[in-house]
């Protein structure tokens, strides 16, 4: 299959080309587009050929369920059983935004997108090209990252081509994903909303609003336990270098201490012939002489908005192991380190 790729300025959006990818979708194909997280692969929701298309091109296990996307509100209604009070809340405050919430699915939702699952997710996205491609499209969208399962989510089109070209219809080009980590995961299909996955609205910013929030580990899971979301128990973000988290011990750890620690690091790997990566963290790591340097920025919001880019740089440098110093504190971190710990697998060296 030839992928077709196109260009959408964001500041000015055309609408023929939004209603070429909306066309697209509305006729059963898959398109890859930009939202203010990272790049979905979308297609029909209530279409479950198109759906399966998605399982296919992403290699996606298909007891991992999608998310499906609106441009409005009113949309969600048909989605679902029933919207309750905390949902309604969560979208007039949240949405368009970086936060998807799970309530119990109408009969509208096919089995392929809930993965058989009485509940479904649903996310309004704040950026103009995903909301024009969706209107557009005149239909709910299911979308997943759009990369190939077990790989860093993309935050461009070139990370999309990189692993979906010639295996799905479209990819539009509307530049680099602003967040760089997936939506916020609340499930309001019971007594007590859950953040499932950690991300851009957190749970202190929801619980003046909803009431308390359980905002359980986000670690992997042992053997043997059934996860709530299912895309929990999956391997996620494994670049091929082994990567290190390295984080304070506790506050009588230095930003220093961390720095030197580092460097020793990177020499030992040198030493055993390692071709060294280092993800520096508000400049601790960029003196440490590493083979692949990335600056990981100076604010939580640039560290999260370029580790999916930087992991899969690595890759592409050829990496073989990678330290990534973690000195980020901040509510917003929260959902870094769950990223970061299931890339390096749970390997963290506290300093
Ligand atoms: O920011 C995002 O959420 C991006 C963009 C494209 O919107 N999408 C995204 O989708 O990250 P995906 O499929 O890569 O991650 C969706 C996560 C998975 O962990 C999945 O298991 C969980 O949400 N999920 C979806 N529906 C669920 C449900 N009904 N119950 C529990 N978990 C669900
Ligand atoms: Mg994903």
């Amino acid at each position: 299959m030839k992928t077709k790729l196109i260009y959408i300025d964001t500041d000015h959006i055309d609408p023929a080309l939004a209603s070429q990818a909306g066309m697209v979708l509305s006729s059963g194909g898959v398109v890859a587009f930009p939202t203010e997280t990272v790049y979905g692969l979308g297609a029909n929701a209530c279409d479950s050929a198109a759906v399966k298309k998605i399982f296919v091109a992403k290699g996606r296990p298909a007891d991992n369920p999608l998310i499906v996307h609106v441009a409005d509100i009113a949309e969600v209604e048909r989605l679902v059983y029933k919207i309750p009070e905390p949902a309604e809340l969560v979208m007039k405050n949240f949405w368009p935004g970086p936060i998807s919430i799970i309530l119990k699915k109408s009969d509208r939702i096919p089995d392929i997108v809930s993965a058989g699952l009485p509940t479904v997710a649903i996310r309004m996205p704040s950026h103009p090209v995903a909301m024009a491609v969706i209107r557009a499209s005149g239909v709910p969208v299911a979308a997943p990252s759009a990369n190939i399962s077990g790989r860093p989510s993309p935050t461009t089109a070139a990370h999309v081509l990189a692993d979906l070209d010639g295996k799905i219809d479209m990819v539009v080009d509307g530049g680099t994903c602003g967040i760089g980590l997936e939506s916020t995961v609340l499930d309001l299909s019971g007594d007590v909303p859950v953040i499932l996955r950690p991300g851009g609205v957190t749970s202190s910013m929801l619980m003046p609003l909803i009431g308390e929030v359980k905002c359980p580990q986000a670690e992997p899971l042992a053997d043997g336990d059934t996860p709530k979301s299912p895309g929990m128990k999956y391997r996620h973000y494994s670049p091929n270098a082994d990567v290190y988290v390295v984080e304070k011990e506790s506050q009588a750890t230095s930003e220093n201490d961390v720095s030197r620690a580092v460097l020793d690091l990177c020499k030992k790997s040198r030493r055993q012939g390692k071709r060294v990566g280092v993800l520096a963290c508000r400049g601790i790591g960029k003196d440490a002489a590493a083979d692949v340097c990335i600056d990981g920025g100076e604010t939580s919001d640039e560290y999260g908005a370029g580790l999916f880019a930087a992991l899969r740089r690595f890759d592409e440098q050829g990496a073989d192991i990678v330290y990534a110093p973690m000195l980020f504190y901040d509510e917003f971190s929260y959902a870094i380190r769950n990223r970061l710990y299931k890339a390096a697998r749970g390997k963290v060296i506290k300093v």
